[in-house]
C-alpha cells in the first residue's frame, strides 16, 4: 500500500472518504429489510466513490442473504473486509483494482472496515426485526385459532337443538306418512342431510373442546394397531402401503381414548388421502422421560406455504368441494391443545409432508 504525496490530495481522499461513509450511512439507516440486495447495491456505488480511483474500483459484498458486485473483479489486486453477524463472521466487502500500476491507500482499507462493520450492524438489524415477525405471527395464530374455538364453539351450541328439532321432527313425520313413498324419500332426504350436519356441529364441538373428556391411562401401541386395522380397507384402496415403526409394546399416557383414536384416524386419514399410488405412509411412536411422540409421515407433495400456515383452521381445505370439510386437522388440533400437547407440521426434504404430535404422559 502506498502513502499519499501532498498534503492536499490527503485532504481531498479524506474528504471523499468521510463523504462516503456519510452516504452510506444514510443508505443504512434508511433500508427496507425486504430490499436488502438494492441496498448492497447502493452501499457498493457509494462505496466506489469514496476510492482514489473510482473508475477503475469495482466493488462486491458478498453476505449469506444477499450480494452485491459492481463488476467482475480483478482477482490479483484486492483487499477486502470481513462482515461479522452477532460476533460471526458472514460474508465480505473486497474492493479490486483494475489498474496493476496504482495501488491502495491505508485509508481505503481503514474505510472498507468501516463500511463492513455497517453492514454487519444492518444484518444484524434484520435478523432482529424478522425474529420479532415470525414471533408475532406466531401468537396472532395461536390467537385467531383460540377466537375462532370460541366462535365455533358458539355456532355448534346454537345449531344442536334445531337439528335435533329437525330430526326429530321429520322422523315424526315420516311415521305419519309411511304410506305415501314420494313424501317418505322426500323426508329421507331431509333426515339424511341433518344427520350430516349433526356431525359437522359434533366435529366443530370436538374442535372447540366442548366434548366431555374421559381422561385414563392408555397405551397408545394397540390404539395405533387397531386404527390401521380399521383403515386396511382404505390403504388398499388408494394403493398405500404402511410401515409401523415402534420400538416399545406399551407407551403409555393419560389421554381419552377416542380422542385419542381420533388423532391417530384423522392424521393418517389424510395421510393416505396426500399419497401417490404406492406411496408410503410411516406411522413412528416413541417415548421420552415425559412425552410420548406420534409421527405419521407420506410421501405426498407435501404442503404450500399457505396451507402450512392455515392446516389448523376451521374449514381449511384443498380438496374439491364435497370431498373434505377442512375440520380434521382443527379438531385434532383442538384434542391435543386439550390435553396440553402440541402438532406441527413440516415437508420432508425429499416429499411428503410429517405430522408430529406431541402428548404429555401425564
Ligand atoms: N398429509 C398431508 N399432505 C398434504 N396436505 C395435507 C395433509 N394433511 C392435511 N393437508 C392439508 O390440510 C388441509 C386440511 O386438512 P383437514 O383439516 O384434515 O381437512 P380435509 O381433510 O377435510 O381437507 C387439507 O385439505 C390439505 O390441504
Ligand atoms: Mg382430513
Amino acid at each position: 500500500m502506498k502513502q499519499l504525496t501532498t498534503t492536499e490530495q490527503t485532504l481531498k481522499e479524506r474528504i471523499k472518504e468521510l463523504t462516503c461513509l456519510y452516504d452510506i450511512s444514510s443508505i443504512i439507516v434508511n433500508a427496507d429489510a425486504d430490499q436488502l440486495q438494492e441496498t448492497l447495491k447502493a452501499i457498493s456505488l457509494s462505496l466506489k466513490k469514496g476510492f482514489q480511483f473510482p473508475k477503475k474500483t469495482e466493488i462486491s459484498i458478498i453476505t449469506s442473504m444477499a450480494s452485491f458486485e459492481t463488476e467482475a473483479l480483478n482477482e490479483m489486486l484486492q483487499i477486502s473486509s470481513r462482515i461479522h453477524v452477532f460476533n460471526a463472521p458472514d460474508g465480505k466487502v473486497i474492493a479490486s483494482l483494475k489498474d496493476d500500476k496504482s495501488s491502495f491507500l491505508k485509508e481505503e482499507q481503514q474505510l472498507l472496515d468501516s463500511v463492513a462493520l455497517k453492514i454487519g450492524n444492518l444484518l444484524e438489524r434484520i435478523e432482529i426485526q424478522q425474529n420479532e415477525t415470525s414471533l408475532k405471527r406466531q401468537m396472532e395464530r395461536a390467537d385467531r385459532l383460540s377466537i375462532l374455538g370460541e366462535i365455533t364453539a358458539g355456532i355448534a351450541h346454537e345449531l344442536n337443538t334445531p337439528l335435533a328439532n329437525i330430526l326429530g321432527f321429520a322422523e315424526l313425520l315420516k311415521d305419519n306418512f309411511k304410506t305415501d313413498k314420494k313424501v317418505s324419500e322426500d323426508l329421507d332426504k331431509v333426515i339424511e342431510n341433518a344427520i350430516f350436519s349433526r356431525e359437522v356441529v359434533k366435529k366443530l364441538m370436538f374442535f372447540a373442546c366442548e366434548m366431555p373428556q374421559e381422561m385414563k391411562r392408555v397405551n397408545l401401541v394397540p390404539r395405533i394397531k387397531n386404527a390401521l386395522a380399521l383403515l386396511d380397507a382404505s390403504f388398499k384402496k388408494a394403493n398405500v402401503k404402511h410401515l409401523v415403526k415402534i420400538e416399545e409394546e406399551e407407551l403409555m399416557l393419560k389421554a381419552d381414548t377416542i380422542q385419542l383414536t381420533q388423532i391417530i384416524f384423522n392424521l393418517i386419514i389424510n395421510a393416505i388421502y396426500f399419497s401417490p399410488k404406492n406411496g408410503l405412509v410411516t406411522i413412528e411412536a416413541s417415548q421420552t422421560k415425559d412425552l410420548i411422540t406420534l409421527k405419521i409421515i407420506d410421501e405426498g407433495p407435501g404442503l404450500s406455504n399457505e396451507a402450512l400456515e392455515k392446516v389448523f383452521q376451521p374449514f381449511f381445505t384443498t380438496k374439491p368441494t364435497g370431498d373434505g370439510s377442512g375440520l380434521g386437522l382443527s379438531v385434532v388440533h383442538g384434542i391435543v391443545a386439550s390435553h396440553k400437547g402440541s402438532i406441527v407440521v413440516e415437508n420432508n426434504l425429499k416429499k411428503g409432508a410429517t405430522f408430529t404430535v406431541k402428548l404429555p404422559k401425564t
